[in-house]
């Protein structure tokens, strides 16, 4: 059952999507702008959009051409309904279609850094140089631009925006939301400041007071139970519902044994010591150890940890007498995937805090509507520590899907110690905040090697660190040699068992992040 919406502010802009791989960045720098914004399909019913009076309307890219069958179209009332609205490359083409511009197919496909140059800076391009690069990506152009509307900026042949300021309806052929257009935050400044006169409301501190007010009015003089993993989000949800509610709130965190050195010590001294919240420390490492023996494929593993982790917390929560709600660190990215996606399923994720239907528990879902950038803001506008805020993001099912094969003890004890020593490495070489994911695997492979002129035959530990914006694609990591170095040396010389380490040169994809 999921909880109503909370802690979202007065001003709102709408994001429709037609499809782009990067509608998340969309609203991820409508958001920097401190303005709040939601993704909802091309195809959400007009009066739903009105309903929800946004202070203006982005229209994302897609793969479709606009003239071909099919292609997602828009409601031509939302042009007239005195909206300021962005159409990015599909949804400029869009734009210039419906309202009677000319769209031509594109024997000069643009990709990657394009110059640009601005012929009019009256709006969008207010305060930018005239000669700019932009990234493109399109098949498709618009060749004429729709009555009432002037051309803003052209690339070599291309006519890379355009702008009606009466009606404010404006389109650029670039996309301005990805990082190979650096400039492209001001063009939504200006459009979102100038031309739908929004404020600077989304903030961290917005955020906590109407996350707060919002959980009191759910919860009222209820029960909350919140599973607690040890990662920003449900650290961050805590955080929140206990501000809120206070002694209403117990955490359950569940050390299943899989977790990283010092990770239980840490949460049980933030939560239980420093916040004063009432927190359980579920030690029910032997129970998953047992479960796994034997167990090497890793779906099998990913079902059996969630299935015995829910069974865990459901006994937990029952000890707790009338609980009511739950609190779960949901995300923003989760919410869109589960509305829009659906892809092949690669790895079943187990998300901490999946609880059994049974115990009929209504969801409070403070961080439902953030990205992970806003709920670190948010975690260090709580003043959680640095280590929790800023911590990479870790599996549920924790080290068991990095032991390669059977999960054993003595997989667990080297993993931990190996991967205690890598980020210790990376911190000390000032790279941690740089990195999306940095951690050891270990590999169920022996070699030779030759130790204190003995031979030796043993483990390997493989070194993963990836750069990456949303987890969905990630490029391996370009670590200093120094680094790599200084991080072999430690690993061989003071992790017993272990004889070599190799570096994961890979991306996603085709690989994934996690091994297993
Ligand atoms: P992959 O390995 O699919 O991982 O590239 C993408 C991101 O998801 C994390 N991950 C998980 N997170 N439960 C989670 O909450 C899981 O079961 C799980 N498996 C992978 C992974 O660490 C990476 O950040």
């Amino acid at each position: 059952m999921a909880g109503p919406i909370v802690g979202k502010p007065e001003e709102l802009v709408i994001v429709l999507d037609f499809g782009a791989q990067y509608n998340q960045l969309i609203a991820r720098r409508v958001r920097e702008c401190h303005v709040y914004c939601e993704i909802l399909p091309s195809d959400t019913p007009t009066a739903e959009i009105l309903a929800r009076k946004p202070k203006g309307i982005v229209f994302s890219g897609g793969p479709s051409s606009v003239y071909e069958d099919g292609a997602p179209l828009c409601d031509p009332a939302l042009f007239d309904a005195g909206i300021p609205i962005l159409g990015i490359c599909y949804g400029m083409q869009l734009m210039a279609k419906m309202l009677g511009g000319e769209v031509g197919g594109g024997q000069h496909r643009e990709y990657g850094k394009t110059e640009l140059t601005v012929l009019d800076d009256g709006d969008l391009f207010q305060g930018l140089n005239p000669r700019l690069t932009a990234w493109m990506s399109h098949g498709d152009r618009v060749e004429r631009v729709p009555d009432g509307f002037v051309e803003t900026a052209r690339t070599a042949g291309v006519c890379a925006a355009m702008s009606d300021r009466t009606r404010k309806l404006f389109g650029v052929q670039f996309h301005p939301e990805v990082v190979h257009t650096p400039w492209g935050i001001e063009v939504f400044r200006s459009f979102l400041y100038n031309q739908c006169g929004c404020r600077e409301l989304w903030t961290a501190e917005s955020v906590v007071s109407e996350a707060v007010r919002a959980i009191r009015e759910q919860v009222d003089g209820g029960k909350v139970a919140c599973a607690l993993s040890g990662g920003v989000d449900s650290a961050v949800t805590a955080a929140l519902v206990h501000r809120a509610v206070g002694e209403q709130l117990t955490c359950i965190f569940m050390d299943h044994g899989f977790l990283r050195k010092g990770e239980a010590e840490q949460v049980v001294e933030t939560f239980g010591e420093h916040f004063k919240i009432n927190l359980i420390h579920a030690q029910v490492q032997d129970r998953f150890l047992k479960r796994l023996r034997g167990v090497v494929d890793p779906e099998e593993k990913r079902r059996i940890i969630g299935e015995e982790y829910a069974a865990v917390l459901e006994e937990e929560a029952r000890t707790l007498g009338d609980v009511q709600f739950l609190a779960q660190g949901t995300l923003y990215p989760d919410v869109i995937e589960s509305g829009t996606r659906q892809a092949a399923r690669i790895k079943t994720h187990h998300n901490v805090g999946g609880l059994p239907e049974t115990l009929k528990l209504q969801l409070v879902e403070p961080v439902r509507y953030l990205f992970k950038d806003e709920v670190r803001a948010v975690g260090e506008e709580l003043e959680l520590p640095g280590d929790i805020v800023w911590r990479h993001p870790f599996p549920g099912p924790g080290l068991a899907i990095r032991i390669l094969g059977e999960v054993t003890p003595a997989g667990l004890h080297t993993l931990r110690e190996a991967d205690a020593i890598i980020i210790e490495e990376i911190r000390a070489a000032g790279l941690y905040r740089r990195l999306f994911q940095c951690f050891a695997v270990l590999a169920p492979v022996k070699s030779v090697g030759v130790m204190g002129d003995q031979r030796t035959y043993a483990s390997t530990i493989i070194l993963r660190a990836v750069v990456s914006e949303d987890a969905m694609t990630a490029d391996f990591a370009e670590l200093p040699y120094e680094v790599l170095s200084r991080i072999s040396t430690r690993v061989t010389n003071e992790v017993p068992g272990v004889n070599r380490v190799v570096y994961d040169i890979s991306s996603k994809p085709p690989a994934t992040i996690e091994w297993e």
